[in-house]
């Protein structure tokens, strides 16, 4: 095994843990995981073990708390490079307790930054989110698309993260970034075996669907008034697999030094814009079930529409998504009724 390590921050969660597996099966660096369990549990780590060859470190810590991080993270050494992905992630969380995730989302962030500044560790991946660009005025967003004003504290803390950045490389030009755009990360892995297990009650579409088609949930669709080919909001569904590969390339792309210059950006989606009715059709179609919902009222937060224009990403990491949206909404049926629960 490479003695260089690579730190994972938010490694139990949806994207880490699938990251971890695409890392622990295509790289050989030494991994280890920092989680503190906000929106996670250790048995998604017994789920990436059971789906990689070789193990990896945990560390339980929240990246908040800098004295804990000194005394917990200090004593590694050979960090080639850490991948940044704990954060707060919803939407409507984030509308409902601003503070909670300017706080979290901020701080934590300060804090890696500041240990990686301290420890010189020059490369760093940054989790972001098309959330960023609020409601762009032309679609498909580039990565030079104009961020309009966020519509969540949850996408704001997303803009401020880049910014801090973006000046962070500024000011360390031996720092060499890549910043990823996420998409709408959905889906499991295509063995069935993990997948999306948020310890409270989910707010992403994806997850209330399958735990609606098994009578754990019910599906209150947000609006169908909006000025979209049939109403619904739109968004670039993208299977998380797809982001998983994208961060091992990533790291390959400032760790092989093929980066142009140290602040990198990309977007990772599929380039198809797709809208709630049309997941909620693709679900029906593979799972053979016909999903019950309402229509509800329009979700604060929310944007109309965003999806992706990916060719950048495709250009300089060389990374091409592989999963439609049938193999997404698959994935998360099978992830789903191996979680139980089927009525
Ligand atoms: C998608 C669509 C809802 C729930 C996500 C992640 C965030 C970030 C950006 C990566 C919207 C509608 C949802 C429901 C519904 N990605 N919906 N009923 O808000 O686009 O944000 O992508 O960092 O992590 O949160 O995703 O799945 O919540 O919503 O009608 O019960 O589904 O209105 O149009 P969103 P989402």
């Amino acid at each position: 095994m490479n003695s260089s390590c690579i730190i994972v921050t938010g490694g139990a969660g949806y994207i880490g843990s699938h990251t971890l597996i695409e890392l622990l099966n295509n790289t050989s660096y030494r991994i280890i995981s920092i989680d503190n369990f906000s929106n996670s549990s250790p048995s998604s780590y017994d789920r990436v073990k059971q789906l990689t060859s070789r193990d990896f470190e945990t560390i339980n810590l929240d990246l908040c708390n800098e004295t804990e991080l000194k005394k917990q993270l200090s004593g590694i050494n050979n960090i080639e490079g850490i991948i940044h992905f704990a954060a707060f992630k919803s939407v409507p969380d984030s509308v409902a307790d601003p503070v909670l995730y300017y706080h979290n989302n901020i701080e934590s962030l300060n804090n890696i930054l500041k240990f990686s500044q301290e420890k010189k560790i020059s490369n760093f991946i940054f989790s972001s989110s098309c959330s960023v660009y609020g409601n762009a005025d032309a679609l498909p967003v580039t990565e030079e698309t104009v961020l309009k004003k966020a519509e969540s504290p949850y996408g704001h803390t997303k803009q401020i993260g880049e910014e801090i950045i973006e000046f962070f490389c500024k000011v360390n030009p031996w720092f060499n970034v890549v910043t990823l755009r996420y998409f709408n990360p959905v889906g499991a892995h295509m063995s069935g075996k993990t997948g999306e297990s948020p310890i409270t009650k989910p707010n992403n579409l994806v997850p209330i669907i399958t735990q609606t088609a098994v009578g754990k949930n019910s599906l209150t669709v947000f609006g169908s008034d909006y000025d979209t080919r049939d109403g619904y909001c739109i968004r670039d569904y993208i299977h998380v697999t797809d982001i998983a590969d994208a961060h091992v390339k990533a790291l390959d792309y400032i760790t092989q030094k093929k980066n142009r210059k140290n602040f990198s950006l990309f977007n990772l989606g599929t380039g198809n814009g797709v809208s709630v009715l049309e997941v909620i059709r693709s679900f029906e179609r593979v799972s053979g079930k016909k999903l019950s919902y309402t229509v509800g009222d329009r979700r604060k937060g929310d944007v109309v529409a965003v999806y992706a224009n990916n060719d950048l990403a495709k250009k300089e990491l060389g990374w091409k998504p592989q999963y439609n949206l049938d193999d997404m909404m698959l994935s998360a049926w099978k992830w789903q009724l191996n979680l139980g629960g089927e009525s």
